[in-house]
């Protein structure tokens, strides 16, 4: 068996998130409003590899572009686990990465969607939904939803999607300042600080949002996340104060996005955020897909 599939795998962004309960193992119970979006994206590659192409280990992995620096191209790394966990077959996996880690955009999570769309695509991989399901379940809380992509309502300690009609619009304004975070750490820090719930709420920008966000947009480990990175407060304000609008944290941080409502220039502020903040930005919105076969 051979064969080659690209595949694009796409940030995910949480429009909105309030964290219900701690589960006896630990993991907080969320409500989580999550989309596809645009950009940025990864490209993923995988190969299945004829008799003796590759002489070291299997799968290899090899990791390149903008946001590859200082991620692990071993056991560690998502994408290598998701490929373990479906097949024994000869692979190699290259990742071009630009979506950035510890920016809570999901990038390691949405690689490793792709390398198991990837495996059942190449027939490596038996196409059983449901086993498939589970299995991203067991590598990351993310994996799931990054499987099924589009628009969805996030449960349990992730695993648990609702999949919603994929929404026309806002445009986004994406922040992801010059310092990353990391997820066990937030979460950690919303125990130690009592579980806040956060009453920082942005207004839903468009009336799809509003039907499904009555109360607005908010993400309850945005106080949590504030207080393990002291710089993301300053950074939240010089976002909010270039838009004009109220920033939300993505996920678990430090990524922030400005929802706008339709004709705001999303581009122009995009860049404008960048000048006045260091960070990377993208004027991007919601797409229907998490994982794409891209050509
Ligand atoms: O599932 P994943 O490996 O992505 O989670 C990373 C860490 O984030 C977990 O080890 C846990 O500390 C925290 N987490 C959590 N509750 C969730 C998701 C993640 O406490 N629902």
């Amino acid at each position: 068996m051979s064969g080659l599939v690209r595949l694009t795998a796409r940030a995910k962004l949480t429009l909105s998130l309030r964290v219900t309960g701690v589960r006896p193992d630990g993991f907080h119970e969320l409500e989580a409003l999550v989309t596809s979006i645009g950009e940025p994206v990864d490209s993923v590659y995988v190969r299945l590899l004829d008799g003796q192409e590759i002489q070291g280990t299997v799968p290899e992995l090899r990791i390149g572009g903008p946001t590859a620096r200082g991620l692990p191209a071993d056991e560690r790394n998502l994408a290598l686990r998701a490929a373990r966990a479906l097949t024994a077959a000869r692979l190699q996996i290259t990742l071009h990465k630009t979506i950035p880690a510890g920016g809570g955009l999901g990038g390691g999570s949405a690689d490793a969607a792709a390398v198991l769309a990837g495996l059942v695509h190449l027939g490596a991989a038996s196409d059983a939904r449901a086993g498939l399901s589970d299995i991203a379940a067991g590598l990351g809380s993310d994996i799931p939803f990054c499987l099924a992509g589009g628009l969805a309502w996030m449960r349990g300690r992730g695993e648990r999607i609702e999949p919603l009609e994929p929404l026309a619009g806002p445009e986004l304004v994406v922040a992801v300042p010059p310092f990353p975070l990391a997820t066990p750490a937030v979460y950690r820090a919303w125990d130690e600080l009592g579980g806040p719930r956060s009453t920082r709420v942005c207004a839903a920008p468009t009336a799809e949002i509003a039907a499904l966000l009555p109360g607005g947009l908010v993400n309850d480990l945005e106080p949590a996340a504030e207080a393990v990175e002291p710089r993301l407060r300053p950074f939240r304000e010089a976002v909010e104060t270039v838009c004009s609008l109220p920033a939300v944290l993505a996920g678990s941080g430090s990524a922030y996005f400005v929802p706008l409502p339709a004709g705001t220039g999303a581009a122009r502020l995009a860049a404008e955020v960048a000048r006045a903040t260091g960070a990377t930005t993208w004027a991007t919105r919601p797409v229907r897909q998490g994982v794409e076969l891209a050509g």
